[in-house]
């Protein structure tokens, strides 16, 4: 479907409501779990990538609220699957950063985006444990809390604060590890928050100078991308710059973007 007449501003309320829905079921399971409440852990690619019964919860809690919002739309999940359809496919990470959650890390979120043609065009990443709320919409700006934003502007690559994030498989990892080990040199220091889709709005926000991952599912970045270019980001999604890899994902504060993509490459990006 041609994306004339999609209404980012409305998909973007539609996003909002239901990721604050959704965070809200994740807050009350946490804070179960703060009391001692069980929760079920089952293992996915790897014994150290989960899935807990309450991401199940999310991401069904997210599919119910869009059926009776947006009859009609299609719906990608990072649990329950799906495909894109010809008009809004809605994509789902109904808990991003479960190792955190699971450690009791409040640095997790629910994040909802509108997909057109594969391309986001609204977005909403909501955190359970702070509340905050996250969004953005193509071609109108980000948002925390309802305060736009705008990245930082670090004017030196030796300033500059790097997010990254390795893979659940472990020979992956390892080659992360190398190019990781390649650029802590290059850079003012680089973290590992473990939620891909709140260090990609940290970008927007100037938390992050930058953030780059390699393997991320379409459901991490889908909102997170879009409010870090919102923000005024330089980013690339997976496939789109194959002197990072394959499949990175990148997201820079403009004024360093070029510099930074350079020594990602000089430090091995690539083989990853
Ligand atoms: C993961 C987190 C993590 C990133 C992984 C993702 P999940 O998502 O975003 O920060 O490094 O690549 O898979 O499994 O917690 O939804
Ligand atoms: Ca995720
Ligand atoms: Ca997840």
């Amino acid at each position: 479907m041609a994306d004339v007449g999609v209404d980012e501003s409305l998909l973007k309320g539609v996003a909002e409501r239901v990721a604050g829905e959704a965070a809200e079921l994740v807050r009350d399971a946490w804070e179960g779990m703060n009391r001692g409440r069980v929760v079920r852990v089952d293992t996915k690619s790897a014994d150290t990538d989960v899935v807990t019964a309450v991401d199940h919860e999310s991401e069904q809690l997210v599919r119910a609220r869009l059926a009776e919002l947006r009859p009609g739309d299609a719906v990608l999940g990072e649990e329950g699957g799906g495909d894109a359809g010809d008009g809004v496919t809605w994509v789902v990470d109904p808990i991003d950063g479960t190792v955190n959650f699971l450690y009791g890390l409040p640095w997790f979120a629910v994040s909802v985006a509108a997909q057109v043609d594969g391309v986001s065009v609204a977005g909403a990443v909501v955190e359970p444990v702070s509340g905050r709320v996250w969004t953005a919409a193509r071609g109108q700006g980000a948002w925390l809390d309802g305060r736009p934003l705008t990245t930082s502007a670090p004017e030196r690559l030796d300033l500059t604060l790097v997010g990254t994030g390795f893979a659940y498989k472990v020979d992956r990892r390892l080659r992360q590890a190398r190019f990781a080990a390649g650029l802590v040199g290059r850079v003012r220091d680089i973290r590992r928050n473990g939620a891909a889709s709140l260090d990609l709005c940290a970008v927007g926000a100037g938390w992050l100078d930058a953030y780059v991952e390699h393997g991320l599912g379409r459901w991490d970045w889908a909102a997170g991308a879009l409010v870090a270019s919102e923000a005024g980001a330089t980013v690339s999604l997976p496939g789109e710059d194959p002197a990072l890899g394959p499949d990175a994902t990148y997201a820079a504060a403009s004024s360093i973007a070029t510099p930074l993509r350079e020594a990602l490459i000089a430090s091995g990006i690539g083989d990853v």
